[in-house]
């Protein structure tokens, strides 16, 4: 065991990539893995038993659309099996009720619902698909019905941060116990939309005065997450909990990743499961001591008494914007490189709304290479 460290609270499990939503930020890395590449029910399940026995507690499916993987309930059940919690996350939009009474039987015991608007006209065209906003209210409802608690995911941005009160009622109305009001994080597919998304400070501050006013008015009925945008923080949050501190991440095709954007970084042999265990990735590999605890920190990190507070923000931010992901991370006023982060906020939140590039397999963004 590294000095420590002590073991992950958390695996997500990144199913696979195929996703019939194109998300102008989706945060999976620019190369996605195909169908073909992807780890195997026997594989996941080696993965989920690693993960239990090295003191995982709970497993969040994710993906792309963790629905489309035909062995989710068989997943769910193994899941249950050796002692993880379970959570889903999904866009909802292949969510019938067969399939939901199916993971139900499997012991599922919890469904984080993303949405992209509480218009649907917008909400369709922000995730790039017709008829995406009736399926997930739809999705919800059987959500509720089977008894299962719900968490609603609004992932806000220049384009509907106005209507953020609606989204809260939205929440209210379909049962959500929790609700999740997540700005889009620049890195992955949003950088290339940077401009179209990047909220003005005028609309951030009209929402976090939204947000108070609703937990208050809600108190013990919704419980609302809320960070502000790096952009506009003083200081970072901590990314993922820390380095190496919390979270588990293993991709589609089975590499081991600190956080789910970590395959952009530079200079990284990530490790599979497929050549080596979990307990051995967790504890010593290069890729999870790289930037774990606060040794490998620059000045100011170094010396600053938020150092194991924030751990140092986020790597993969770092890199996008400065191009060395040991730099302190330019979301904190301290960093020696926060004008470039000054910069790209006074231009792209004063410049006009751009139209949105959408993902969609074999595609890179405009400026990007496919090394
Ligand atoms: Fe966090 Fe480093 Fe900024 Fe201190 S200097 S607040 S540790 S990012
Ligand atoms: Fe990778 Fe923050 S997203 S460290």
């Amino acid at each position: 065991m590294s000095d420590g460290v002590g073991p992950p609270l958390a695996l997500l499990a990144e199913l696979t990539h195929r996703c019939p939503l194109r998300c102008p930020y989706c945060s999976n890395p620019l190369e996605l893995e195909r169908a073909s590449a992807e780890l195997d029910e026997a594989g996941w399940r080696r993965v989920l038993g690693e993960a239990a026995a090295l003191g995982v507690l709970q497993v969040h499916f994710s993906g792309g659309e963790p629905l489309v993987r035909r062995d989710l309930a068989a997943l769910v059940r193994h899941a249950g099996a050796v002692g993880l919690y379970s959570n889903l996350i999904t866009s909802g939009v292949l969510l019938d009720r067969a399939r939901l009474e199916e993971l139900v039987d499997a012991g599922l015991e919890h469904v984080q619902l993303s949405f992209q608007d509480s218009l649907p006209a917008s909400a369709d065209r922000i995730a790039g698909l017709a008829d995406a906003h009736r399926k997930k209210l739809a999705a919800a409802a059987l959500v509720r019905e089977a008894g299962l608690p719900l968490t609603v995911n609004a992932v806000m941005h220049r384009q509907n941060l106005e209507r953020l009160p609606d989204m809260i009622e939205l929440a209210l109305a379909l049962g959500a116990s929790r609700l999740e009001v997540a700005h889009v994080q620049y890195y992955g597919w949003a950088l290339a939309n940077r401009r179209a998304l990047l909220p003005s400070i005028e609309q951030l501050e009209r929402a976090t005065e939204t947000v108070e006013s609703a937990r208050r008015r809600l108190k013990g009925v919704l419980t609302i997450d809320y960070v502000v945008p790096d952009y506009y923080a003083q200081r970072p949050k901590a990314c993922m909990g820390g380095w190496g501190r919390q979270f588990l991440n293993v991709s589609p095709a089975g590499k081991v990743l600190p956080c789910h954007a970590a395959e952009s970084l530079p200079g990284f042999d990530f490790p599979s499961v497929k050549t080596a265990s979990l307990a051995d990735i967790w504890y010593r590999s290069d890729a999870f001591n790289r930037f774990r605890g606060t040794a490998w920190m620059p000045e100011p990190c170094h010396s600053c008494a938020r150092r194991e507070i924030d751990w140092g923000g986020c790597r993969c931010q770092a890199f996008q914007l400065t191009g060395d992901p040991a730099r302190t991370d330019p979301a904190c006023a301290l960093a020696p490189d926060r004008a470039l982060l000054d910069t790209a906020r006074e231009n792209d939140a004063a410049a006009p709304v751009g139209d949105f590039a959408y993902r969609q397999f074999g595609t890179v963004p405009v400026g990007e290479s496919r090394e």
